[in-house]
């Protein structure tokens, strides 16, 4: 990319390069690096709480979870982020302008990142919170590789097999989804953190509602419990314009392409993969995860 011409750059790729920085690919223009680097001194509040996932895990409904456990189910409070920080239910902590904002920003903060081990801020280990949530690669493969087509952030990719292979070579924002998942797990005793999967809270809502409140040490009535539940389903996130972005501008985000709360479901990767696919998928994975001390519920189906 550094070789091409300036005509090709002001044509089409517009905003959309991965720039390597520390191990690590940042978004050029959504992005700065020497912002991000920052990150690490952040002083931390024992009431902050990160949700931090690779891309297309569920990181949206992890959001939706925790503004409705601040409002105790009040589905009214997700309907009232309007314009607020970019559109973003809660803030990403990367984002060009956001680091500053989160100094002053008042209690609970709340915040999401897709950053990798090495940029958190490094007070994490002894104070606030840090919800890792989990998905089947092969899920989050295909998600992503529909949210290249809406995001104008990332690249278009040519077909579903040229992304299958920068996928796991890790040339994609969030670099290889093996080293994003290892990293963060082995330093799961460093910090006070929550390893949760996307499978689990399909499979079993209410409870994984259950376990990150307790985990927040958050006391709601069943009642209001229920509503966290209730709104935090994917037919019900579907209708919150908010859940799905639709607030952020067409030229971040070509609406049309499809919606953001797209499929919401377990194993779409069978629609999608042909067998060499698969296989090819399973050599590395098995390869990349050989030592990973978690066996994880999607490996039972
Ligand atoms: P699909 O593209 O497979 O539908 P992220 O917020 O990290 O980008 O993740 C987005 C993915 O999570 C999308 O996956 C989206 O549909 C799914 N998702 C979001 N909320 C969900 C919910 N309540 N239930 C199930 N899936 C949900």
């Amino acid at each position: 990319a550094i070789m091409e011409s300036d005509n090709s750059k002001t044509q089409n790729h517009q905003n959309h390069e991965l720039v390597p920085h520390k191990g690590f690919k940042l978004i050029s223009g959504t992005h700065d690096p020497d912002d991000v680097d920052q990150i690490y001194n952040l002083e931390i509040r024992d009431s902050d709480v990160f949700v931090v996932t690779y891309p297309k895990s569920g990181t949206i409904w992890m959001q939706q979870i925790l503004l409705l456990l601040e409002s105790k189910g009040d589905v009214s409070a997700i309907r009232q982020v309007n314009n607020y920080s970019n559109g973003d239910l809660i803030p990403w902590i990367e984002l060009n302008g956001n680091r500053q904002a989160f100094i002053t920003a008042p209690s609970p903060r709340l915040r999401v990142t897709h950053l990798q081990y090495q940029f958190m801020p490094s007070a994490l280990s002894h104070k606030g919170k840090v919800i890792y949530v989990a998905r089947n690669p092969k899920d989050v493969l295909v998600s992503y590789f529909y949210f290249h087509k809406v995001a104008n952030m990332l690249e278009t990719p040519k077909d579903f097999n040229d992304f299958f292979e920068k996928f796991l070579q890790g040339d994609v924002f969030g670099c290889s989804w093996f080293d994003h998942v290892k990293t963060w797990h082995a330093h799961k005793d460093d910090m006070n953190m929550l390893f949760i999967t996307y499978e689990e809270m399909i499979q079993d809502l209410q409870s994984a509602v259950e376990r990150i409140a307790l985990f927040l040490g958050k006391e709601l009535t069943d009642e209001q419990l229920a509503n966290v539940v209730k709104y935090s389903t994917f037919n019900n996130m579907r209708k919150i314009p908010q859940a799905n972005y639709e607030q952020v501008p067409g030229d971040l985000l070509s609406h049309q392409q499809g919606k953001f709360m797209r499929k919401g479901t377990v194993g779409d990767w069978k629609n999608h993969f042909t067998v060499a696919q698969n296989e090819r998928f399973d050599e590395v994975f098995n390869k990349e995860m050989e030592d990973f001390p978690l066996s994880f519920l999607w490996d039972v189906s």
